[in-house]
Parts: C-alpha cells; sequence; structure tokens
C-alpha cells in the first residue's frame, strides 16, 4: 500500500515541476548545510584557478567526483545543479535506473563537454553490470565496450571528455565500496535546522509573492518540516491554499496549526503512517525489539519506504533506536502519543544512526 502523504520527503514530477522556481540557482542562494558549503567552495575555487592558469589549448579541468548522501527531500539535486552554475558548465540528469545496460552509460557518457557535471541520482540502483563501466570512466575518462562474443570478440575503448560526477543517494549502505571510494568529496546531507528552515520559508514565501505574515508563522510550519526543505515548501503551499479560502490570504500561527491539524501533521511534523509505525511497534510488538520486515509486514507497507522516509526521522528525534535485535520506540515516542509506557530492557541501542553508513 503506497500512502500519500503531505510530509512524504519525497516529490512527484508535478510536484518537482512546482518546486523548481523555489529552488536555489546559485551556491550563495543554498541554505544550510555549511560543512559542505565549505569543502565544495574550497574545491570549486581551486578548480577555477587551475583553469585560468592553463591556455585553451591544454584540456580544460574538472572538479572531483562529489558523492551526496541522505534522505529524500534535502537538497541533493538542488546541490548539483548549483555546482554545475557555479563551475559555469552543463549539468547531465540520469539515474541509477534509467542506466539499464553498458550502452546507455556510453551514449550518456559521449554526449559531454569538458568539464561537465553528471549527475546520477539514486546511484545505488545503477545495475552491476554498468557499474563496472563507470569505474574507468571516473577514473581516465575511457570506457572499454565489448563487440561481438566468442572468437570475434574484441574492445573498443571509447574516450570522454573529463567530467565530474555528481552521485546522489538515500541509501549509502548499498554503494559497493569500489564504487564509494571513487569519489573524492563525500558528504551526509544533515536535516536541516528549524531556523534554516525559517529562512528557506521566507525565500519561498517571497518568491511566491505572498505578502508579510504575523511573527513566529514561519517558525511554526519550519518545526513542522522534519528538518526538509522539500516538506517546508510543500507545507507552506499549503497553508498559503487554506489561508486564502479561510482567511482571505492571511498567514498566522492559528491559521498554520488549523491548516495542518486538518492535513493529520502534529506539532512535531508526525503524521498517520508514522505514529502507526509507532503504534504498531507499542502495541503488536511490546516496544520492541523488532524487525523491520516484520513492522512492514502488519502495517502492510514496503519495507524500504519505512526506512527511507519513515526512520531517518523518528531516530533524528529520538522516538526510535535501532539495535542488534531490531527496532526500540523510546519512553519519549510513548510519551508523545500517549501510550502506556515501556518495562526498561537492557538492549543497548548501536551507536551508528540509521543512515550515512561511513
Ligand atoms: N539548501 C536549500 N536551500 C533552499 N531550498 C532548498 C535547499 N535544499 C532543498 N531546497 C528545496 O527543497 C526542494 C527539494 O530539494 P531536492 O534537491 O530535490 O532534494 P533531494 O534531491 O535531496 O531529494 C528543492 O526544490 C528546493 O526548493
Ligand atoms: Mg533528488
Amino acid at each position: 500500500m503506497a500512502t500519500e502523504r503531505i510530509i512524504a520527503p519525497t516529490a512527484s514530477p508535478i510536484e518537482e515541476h512546482k518546486n523548481w522556481a523555489l529552488r536555489p540557482q546559485s551556491i550563495d542562494e543554498y541554505i544550510g548545510q555549511p560543512e559542505l558549503i565549505e569543502r565544495l567552495l574550497i574545491a570549486i575555487e581551486a578548480v577555477k584557478a587551475r583553469q585560468s592558469a592553463k591556455d585553451d589549448t591544454e584540456p580544460r579541468e574538472h572538479l572531483e567526483h562529489v558523492l551526496l548522501h541522505g534522505p529524500p527531500g534535502l537538497g541533493k539535486t538542488t546541490l548539483a545543479h548549483v555546482i554545475g552554475a557555479e563551475l559555469g558548465t552543463n549539468v547531465h540528469v540520469t539515474s541509477g535506473p534509467a542506466l539499464a545496460r553498458g550502452t546507455d552509460l556510453v551514449a550518456v557518457l559521449t554526449r559531454l563537454q569538458p568539464g561537465d557535471v553528471l549527475f546520477i541520482d539514486e546511484i545505488h540502483r545503477l545495475p552491476v553490470a554498468v557499474e563496472e563501466f563507470v569505474y574507468p570512466a571516473m577514473e581516465d575518462f575511457k570506457i572499454d565496450v565489448c563487440l561481438d562474443t566468442g572468437l570475434n570478440a574484441r574492445t573498443v575503448q571509447i574516450k570522454c571528455a573529463p567530467f565530474t560526477l555528481i552521485g546522489a543517494t538515500t541509501r549509502a549502505g548499498l554503494l559497493s565500496s569500489p564504487m564509494r571510494s571513487r569519489f573524492g568529496i563525500t558528504h551526509h546531507l544533515r536535516f536541516y535546522d528549524e531556523q534554516d528552515l525559517v529562512h528557506i520559508l521566507d525565500r519561498s514565501a517571497s518568491l511566491l509573492s505572498m505578502g508579510t505574515c504575523e511573527r513566529d508563522t514561519m517558525s511554526r510550519i519550519a518545526s513542522r518540516s522534519r528538518g526538509t526543505p522539500r516538506i517546508a515548501n510543500r507545507l507552506l503551499r499549503r497553508v498559503r491554499d487554506y489561508a486564502a479560502v479561510r482567511a482571505n490570504g492571511q498567514l498566522s500561527t492559528g491559521i498554520v496549526d488549523e491548516a495542518l491539524t486538518l492535513e493529520g501533521v502534529d506539532a512535531l511534523g508526525l503524521d498517520d503512517l508514522d505514529r502507526n509505525y509507532l503504534r504498531t511497534i507499542r502495541n503488536v510488538y511490546d516496544g520492541g525489539p523488532v524487525g523491520l520486515e516484520a513492522i512492514a509486514a502488519t502495517l502492510n507497507e514496503d519495507a524500504g519506504t519505512l526506512e527511507d522516509v519513515v526512520e531517518p526521522y523518528l531516530l533524528q528525534i529520538g522516538f526510535l533506536a535501532r539495535t542488534r535485535r531490531g527496532r526500540m520506540m523510546t519512553q519519549r515516542a510513548c510519551e508523545h502519543l500517549k501510550l502506556p509506557t515501556l518495562v526498561p530492557t537492557e538492549e543497548k541501542p548501536l551507536t551508528e544512526p540509521a543512515t550515512g553508513l561511513f
């Protein structure tokens, strides 16, 4: 059962289109993720300096390959475009599942101009057969293609322009280690704090030509956005529609509360799926530990979806712990949902977080 959620961190193609206007275009419009931005600014500046020291006959400089990982909606795709804009190069967009065969990759690589950015979304879904073509392309900017079979088999080497691969993934743990090791810059995107989200919302509100609103209105939306810009923008649009119909377009904290309560989003940004997930652990499995597959089966949801879109935020706010024997909900989650408190067990949570397995 695929559940439509207002707080889903993933986006439909229609929403992606709406978001396009709200996307930061340059690196100084990109809000938050200061460490990542700092690292990228240094790398980009160094490339530009090397480039300007060269004359036109020498091959163009390119940025190291970049791997961005983290939950959906945190700005990975946005960043790939921003990097391209900063470098002044084209950005070619594709995704792991779209590159089904080695020849698909050849077609993409041969279109690249020197210094271009190739963005591969969901890079963890790249088929193994294609991955093997990617390695030499990343390292030496060439691919060996095998023509014919049996006795007639011969390999042809195809060269491509030096380029920068930007890979994005929600599941860094699924990436093979040879793949990971070929990226020069690897960064885990973090959830945004409320201040950054308010900043993003203010920017979006002015791009959407929304008038001024009561103080704290934006922080009320931000605190329900699960640290995710895509959700913040979506809630803003929903609240704007509600205000247009019920309050002559005037946004206020009261209107935010009314609009989002109507959508089933609570003060922490949890919705029915989060609450059902936690209630299942509490009521069916006595608070855990319980395996993800068992929860998914009880909820009739896909385990991968739960892992990608429900668990990261619950882990982040300390409502869920991952232990060696499975998921456990915490006392705080019980209090928030007003469920009976848990009997403590001696199980120790694993130290590493659910995402960012580096
Ligand atoms: N750092 C940011 N500053 C401002 N807006 C952002 C930022 N990161 C993301 N957004 C907004 O969130 C939306 C989703 O970001 P996107 O790059 O598509 O996420 P991802 O590729 O990680 O799923 C974008 O359309 C953009 O409007
Ligand atoms: Mg994306």
